[in-house]
């Protein structure tokens, strides 16, 4: 497979272009270039890409709006704008949208399929919209943006050297790894340091195709849809320790409680992350239990969609079973359990609803036959037969055809506030590694080893 990254020049200006290689264990740099006309890039990449490639496009390559701005704009202004990273809202209105969505027709034309639903690891032509500023945030755990793009000269050339150097160092360090690649160094101004700014904004595209490819939905978010616009975006991890360590530390060493960082969702991020790294298949999936006000324990898998300081996130229908469970009593716990790295976690909490505009973002970053599917199920109600909701879903799509689909007001998210989670390490003869974080009041976390 090749990855392409293009930071399409938007007025009439040249564009950046940076290919990768993958040759099933690693990244290398295959060509670093400016390109002035989109027929000119179009026709190189054709070349260049044979038939296996995503091409990452720094531009609105869908713009469906008149005026305004896209959904896909407005999710990343809410998602990246405390980054500083909000997008600039796309419409027809502009100047440049006939540039870049014809650019991206002629890729269509050349094969270039939309990606945004496309499965990870995927044969063939794609392409993709890409978004570099939140990308850089996203995957090198930034504060904020690294601006190289406005202020003085000389704090420009500095950001620009900071930039360089984190590509440098991080793509290397994440997965899929690029290998060190040789990159120019940034002028002091003029025409050449545009220039390589363009190449280097290039080289993160690429890498963003790379990782939507590796990793698909698993640790990318797609916002929107290739009828309304959308942006691939990578998700924001914790630092990752490399699996060779990871093994000589549970066989070697075990969970030991100096291994632990003190905040327990923290540990978790890092333990989920090995988990990814390990290409564990869903390692979000989760058991969830709850009971109503019978005291009947009930149990399913759902998927966690975020875990941050206030708790782990999922999404369900709140008129669903574990929905009127919740209404009643809403205190549940959750389970992951990792067999191939031995390891289970448990967390036990309060419940409540995300805020309305929460559920909302994430809904909109779902695909479409999702977002369908959420109105077509009247979730855990007895119903006539597999072709009722097949009907039921086929008026939605007719219902819908035109607009976007917005959120069922029964549909939304949850989230589950710890108040103690537990990470258990399988360890030879039986003599399991548990440790257990309390919540004292005022936010701090008792740790505890448990017998196995
Ligand atoms: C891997 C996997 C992931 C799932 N993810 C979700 C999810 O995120 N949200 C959800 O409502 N149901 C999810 N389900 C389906 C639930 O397990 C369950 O069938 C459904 O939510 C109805 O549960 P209830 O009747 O107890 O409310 C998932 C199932 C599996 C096997």
């Amino acid at each position: 497979m090749r990855f392409a990254g293009i930071d399409l020049g938007w007025e009439r200006r040249e564009s950046g272009l940076a290919l990768l290689d993958w040759d099933g264990a690693s990244l290398t740099l295959a060509a670093l270039d400016v390109l002035s006309s989109p027929d000119e890039i179009a026709a190189w990449l054709d070349a260049h890409c044979g038939a296996g490639a995503v091409v990452a496009i720094d531009a609105p390559t869908v713009i469906p709006n008149e005026t305004g701005m896209r959904a896909a704009d407005r999710l990343t202004h809410s998602l990246y704008g405390k980054y500083d990273a909000g997008a600039y809202p796309a419409s027809r209105a502009r100047r440049y949208w006939q540039r870049t969505t014809g650019f991206s027709q002629a890729l269509e034309a050349l094969g270039f399929a939309h990606g945004d639903a496309m499965p990870s690891r995927a044969a063939g032509r794609w392409q993709i919209e890409v978004y570099p500023n939140a990308a850089m945030v996203q995957l090198f755990s930034l504060g904020r943006i690294v601006k190289y793009k406005r202020g003085t000269l000389a704090s420009r050339v500095a950001a620009l050297r900071r930039f360089r150097l984190l590509l440098l160092r991080e793509l290397p360090r994440l997965t899929p790894a690029l290998a060190p690649p040789r990159l120019p160094s940034v002028p002091s101004g003029g025409a050449a340091l545009k220039r390589v700014e363009d190449q280097l904004d290039a080289l993160l595209c690429a890498y963003v195709a790379a990782h939507w490819w590796y990793w698909g939905r698993a640790l990318n978010d797609v916002l929107g849809d290739a009828s309304q616009g959308y942006i691939v975006v990578p998700r924001r991890r914790a630092a990752r320790v490399p699996l060779a360590d990871l093994r000589q530390s549970y066989l070697l060493a075990g969970l030991l409680e100096s291994d632990l960082h003190p905040d327990p969702v923290t540990q978790f991020h890092a333990w989920l992350d090995q988990a990814l790294a390990a290409q564990l298949p869903e390692p979000n999936a989760m058991t969830l239990a709850t009971a109503g006000l019978d005291g009947h324990p009930d149990a399913r898998i759902v998927l966690l969609k975020d875990a941050g300081p206030g708790g782990f996130v999922f999404f369900t229908n709140y008129e669903s079973a574990k929905g009127r469970q919740l209404d009643e009593n809403p205190h549940a716990a959750l389970v992951f359990y990792w067999p191939q790295l031995e390891r289970q976690v448990r967390v036990a909490g309060s419940v409540s609803r995300l805020p309305p505009e929460d559920s909302e973002a994430y809904f909109l970053s779902r695909p479409r036959g999702h977002q369908l599917g959420a109105w077509a199920s009247p979730q855990s109600s007895v119903i006539e037969s597999r072709e009722s909701l097949e009907r039921r879903l086929a008026g939605l799509e007719e219902r819908f055809a035109r607009d976007p689909v917005p959120r069922p007001p029964y549909w939304g998210g949850y989230r589950l506030a710890p108040h103690t989670i537990e990470f258990w390490q399988g360890r030879p003869n039986r003599l399991h590694d548990r440790i257990r974080y309390r919540a004292l009041p005022g936010g701090a976390w008792l740790i505890e080893r448990l017998a196995p």
